[in-house]
């Protein structure tokens, strides 16, 4: 069931230039968040922006009844939400989408970007089955993956960086970690780091889970903007992903981009 609430912005942080995070407070009983859902933002006071924006959950906390969002400012609309303060209320859509199964017993979470964000819910999720994946966070310069600290609770927690300014010098896909012996493969981020991760998946017979970030208007699954062409034909990234078994997602695999 789909909700639509004012919460209250209990805590805001700023985490370097890019990224800030806004800790949300929810007026009554949280609903169950899957890891990988997400919910559409509205952006107030922007005329520029009529639709509202999709963004991960980053964090639940149940017994405090908070969403935790962490967001890159990228365009007008996450500009706009970047200047809103604590004890403004933001409205949300929420949860939507189809998260992550939350399978296996030596799984591998691959983020960039702000990619980062749905995996630390969803590495919360495997500490609760009793399960400590290995993450690995790529970027390209250290102050872009920010909250770094926060996964290390839930996992074994390495780096890559482009520059070497953080863990490995290279992509997450050259780091040493990544060919380790997994059974299970979750990744999010920029398109070309998940079709790395996703075809290396294949090739080695790993399941793997990829949460897709096409453009989105509805978020409902009713204006199919944001359509992906699934080996099970036209599927709503929105309402039937984002998250998606990469083994259905061969037209996505094979299309250079
Ligand atoms: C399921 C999902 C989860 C996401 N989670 C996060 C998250 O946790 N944190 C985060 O920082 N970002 C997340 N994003 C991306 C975020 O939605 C876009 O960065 C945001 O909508 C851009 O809005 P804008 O008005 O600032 O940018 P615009 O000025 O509209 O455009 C700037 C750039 O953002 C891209 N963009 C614009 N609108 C969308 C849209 N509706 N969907 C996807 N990309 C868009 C454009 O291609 C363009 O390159 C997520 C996207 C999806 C689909
Ligand atoms: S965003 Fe409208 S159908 Fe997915």
């Amino acid at each position: 069931m789909k909700h639509i609430t004012d919460f209250v912005i209990e805590k805001r942080e700023q985490l370097g230039e890019h990224y800030f995070s806004l800790v949300l407070r929810h007026p009554g009983k949280l609903p169950p968040i899957a890891a990988g859902q997400f919910v559409e933002v509205e952006v107030k006071n922007c005329r520029e922006v009529l639709l509202r924006r999709p963004i991960s959950i980053h964090d639940v906390d149940e017994e405090r009844n908070t969403l935790t969002l962490l967001i890159q400012v990228v365009g007008k609309g996450t500009r706009q939400l970047s200047t809103l303060k604590e004890g403004e209320v933001l409205n949300l859509v929420y949860p939507l989408g189809h998260g992550f199964a939350v399978e296996g017993s030596r799984p591998l979470l691959v983020g960039g970007g702000a990619g980062i964000a749905p995996l630390l819910h969803l590495a919360k999720c495997y500490k609760r089955k009793g399960v400590v994946p290995v993450i690995l966070l790529g970027g390209r310069t250290k102050e872009l993956i920010p909250v770094r600290e926060a996964f290390e609770p839930y996992g074994e927690v390495v780096y890559a960086t482009e520059d070497g300014s953080l863990g490995e010098k290279g992509l997450v896909t050259h780091h040493s970690r990544f060919a380790d012996v997994y059974d299970h493969i979750c990744t999010c981020g920029p398109t070309p780091m998940m079709k790395a991760v996703g075809r290396y998946a294949v090739e080695k017979g790993i399941p793997c889970e990829v949460s897709l970030e096409n453009m989105m208007a509805c978020g409902i699954g009713a204006c199919l903007c944001c359509v992906c062409d699934t080996d099970e034909g036209h599927k709503c990234v929105c309402k039937e992903g984002p998250v998606f078994d990469v083994r259905k997602l061969t037209k996505w695999l094979d299309a250079a981009r």
